[in-house]
C-alpha cells in the first residue's frame, strides 16, 4: 500500500503546529498518508531536500531558520515566490524540487474568510512591522490590488527594502508616526512579534483608526492579542492569527496529497485547544 508523506524542516521544529493541522485534514479526507516533524540543523539542509524522495517524501514545510535556504536550492514555482525571496513549501514534480511562499495568501484568505464580502482591491493598509511575514503579506496585498500599503517599522530602513522590492504602493512610515496615520486605514495589520506570549505588549494608541477598518494581528499565541482586544473593544472588527497559520497549510495540502483541504471552524478550534487549554469558540 502506499503512502503518501510529507513533514515539515526547522531547527528546531518541536514547536510546529503544522502536524497537527494536516494530520487533522489527512484524517477528515480519509487519506492514507503521514506528515511528520524532521529536525534539520543548519548545513544538513541540502542533504535533506537531495534525499527527499528516498525518503519517500512528496514534499515539506519549511519552518525558520530554513526559509531562505531552501529557496536557494529549489526551482521557484511562481514569480511572487522570486520576489520574496523565501520558501516554505516545498513539493515534488517530474523528479524535480519546488518551492512556494504561502504565508501571503494565507494572511488574506485569513481576512476574506472571516470578514463576510471583504476585497483587498482598492483598500488602504498599514503593516505594524517590516520583518519576514511583513514581507509575504506586503507582496501578497500589493499583487492583489490593495491602493496604499503603509508600512510602520521601528527600523525604517527595512520598510524601505520593501518599497524596493514591491514599488511605490508601499510607504514606508516612522514608527512613532503610525497613530496619527490611522484615520483613512480599511485595514490594521500587526505583523510584529509584540503581543506574542513572552514579548512586550503592543501599545499603539487607535483612537483615529475609523470603527469600520479591520484589525488584524497575525500573532497566534494567544489566541488573542491584548492589540486585538482593544480594537474589539473599540468596536472594530478583527482576525486573529490563527487563521493564517491555517490557510497557509492549504495549498501544500494540495500540492502532496492531492485534495484541496476546507478550513473549517472544527479545524480552528482544534488547533486552538492545543494553544490554549479549554478554548472554545463563540
Ligand atoms: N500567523 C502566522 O501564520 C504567522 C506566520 C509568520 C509569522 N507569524 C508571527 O509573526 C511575528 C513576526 O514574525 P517574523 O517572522 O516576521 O519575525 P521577524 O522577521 O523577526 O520580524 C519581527 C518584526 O517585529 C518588529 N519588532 C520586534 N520587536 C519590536 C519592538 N520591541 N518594537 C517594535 N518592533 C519590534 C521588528 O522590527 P525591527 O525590524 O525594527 O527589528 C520586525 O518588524 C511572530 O510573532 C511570528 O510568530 C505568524
Amino acid at each position: 500500500m502506499n503512502i503518501k508523506r510529507a513533514c515539515v524542516i526547522g531547527w528546531p521544529v518541536s514547536h510546529s503546529r503544522s502536524p497537527l493541522i494536516h494530520g487533522y485534514w489527512l484524517g477528515k479526507y480519509g487519506i492514507l498518508g503521514s506528515y511528520d516533524r524532521q529536525a534539520v540543523p543548519p548545513g544538513a539542509v541540502r542533504a535533506f531536500l537531495d534525499s527527499l524522495g528516498e525518503e519517500g517524501y512528496l514534499g515539506c514545510n519549511v519552518t525558520l531558520p530554513h526559509k531562505e535556504t531552501v529557496f536557494d536550492l529549489v526551482n521557484i514555482a511562481d514569480e511572487a515566490t522570486r520576489r520574496l525571496g523565501v520558501v516554505n513549501t516545498v513539493f515534488s514534480r517530474n523528479g524535480e524540487l519546488w518551492g512556494t511562499s504561502t504565508d501571503g495568501e494565507g494572511f488574506l484568505a485569513s481576512v476574506e474568510a472571516e470578514i463576510a464580502g471583504w476585497e483587498v482591491s482598492g483598500r488602504n493598509i498599514m503593516l505594524l512591522g517590516a520583518g519576514g511575514a511583513a514581507r509575504a503579506i506586503a507582496g501578497t496585498l500589493v499583487a492583489r490590488g490593495a491602493a496604499q500599503v503603509q508600512v510602520a517599522n521601528r527600523t525604517l530602513e527595512r520598510a524601505e527594502i520593501l518599497r524596493n522590492d514591491f514599488g511605490k504602493r508601499i510607504m514606508p512610515l516612522a514608527w512613532d508616526a503610525a497613530p496619527a496615520a490611522l484615520a483613512e486605514l480599511d485595514l490594521l495589520v500587526n505583523t510584529t512579534s509584540l503581543g506574542m506570549t513572552g514579548q512586550p505588549p503592543l501599545q499603539i494608541d487607535l483612537g483615529r483608526l475609523p470603527g469600520a477598518a479591520v484589525v488584524a494581528d497575525i500573532v497566534y499565541v494567544p489566541l488573542e492579542t491584548a492589540f486585538l482586544r482593544s480594537a474589539r473593544e473599540r468596536g472594530n472588527r478583527i482576525v486573529g492569527g490563527l487563521g493564517m497559520l491555517l490557510h497557509q497549510a492549504v495549498r501544500g495540502f494540495e500540492l502532496w496529497f492531492g485534495t484541496r483541504p476546507e478550513v473549517t471552524r472544527d479545524l480552528h478550534d482544534f488547533i486552538a485547544e492545543s494553544i490554549e487549554k479549554g478554548y472554545r469558540s463563540t
